[in-house]
């Protein structure tokens, strides 16, 4: 008699007998439940997953912030220092997964609108262009006008993160759209606090 079949035999008795009741319901619960839960996080819709909820917070935090920055003007200085800012950059990428990914994607790619990852831009010309666009919208709203519905903070820190996004060529993005235009100018020096 070889080992095994004598470790086997200990009187014990291996029973087919159903499993309990208990027992299945959890698998079945488990089961009927993994495809909603898969679903729910995982059918790319946004604002379901953690690193959304964590976007929402620094969000949320912004709002508290702006009173540090006061009232911005979406001008070519302002929208340029900004974009070199990465805790505000931070900021405008939160604005801009709780608006804007569904038409440009997740990483601004582009999907119905252009790739903002590259050198290319159809309607902007000089970096101020992106505040104006996002405020006026283009191509008879294709591109919707966000004036009203984003405040002006927003919209600048929105902006300073589209600014940032160029150059990222993103694998696997739209074609480039519109032509190739020169690089952002220089970061402008911090203005001075008048006291
Ligand atoms: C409903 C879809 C949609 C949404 C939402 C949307 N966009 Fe756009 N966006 C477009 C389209 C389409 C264009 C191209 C318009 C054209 O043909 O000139 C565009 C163009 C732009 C441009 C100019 C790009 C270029 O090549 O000149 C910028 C910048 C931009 N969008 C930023 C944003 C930001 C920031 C948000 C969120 C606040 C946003 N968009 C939300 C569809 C959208």
């Amino acid at each position: 008699m070889n080992q095994s079949i004598e470790l086997l035999n200990d009187g014990i008795q291996l029973e087919s007998g159903p499993l309990p009741g208990w027992w299945k319901s959890i698998l079945i619960t488990t089961l009927a439940l993994c495809p909603v839960y898969w679903l729910y996080f995982h059918s790319g819709a946004p604002g379901r997953t953690m690193a959304d909820a964590y976007d929402q917070a620094v969000f949320n935090n912004a709002q508290l912030l702006f009173a540090q920055i006061g009232e911005l003007n979406p001008d070519a200085d302002t929208i340029r220092r900004f974009s070199a800012k990465d805790n505000w950059v931070k900021v405008g990428k939160a604005i801009f997964k709780s608006n804007c990914i569904a038409c440009h994607g997740r990483s601004g790619e582009g999907i119905i609108g252009p790739n903002l990852t590259d050198d290319s831009y159809k309607s902007v010309r000089s970096i101020e262009d992106i505040a104006r666009v996002i405020l006026k919208g283009a191509n008879n709203n294709a591109m919707p006008a966000w004036e009203g519905k984003l405040q002006t903070n927003e919209v600048v820190l929105v902006s300073a993160y589209v600014a940032s996004l160029r150059g990222t060529n993103v694998a696997g993005g739209k074609s480039p759209e519109g032509a190739e235009i020169p690089p952002w100018p220089p970061v402008p020096p911090e203005p001075e606090v008048s006291q």
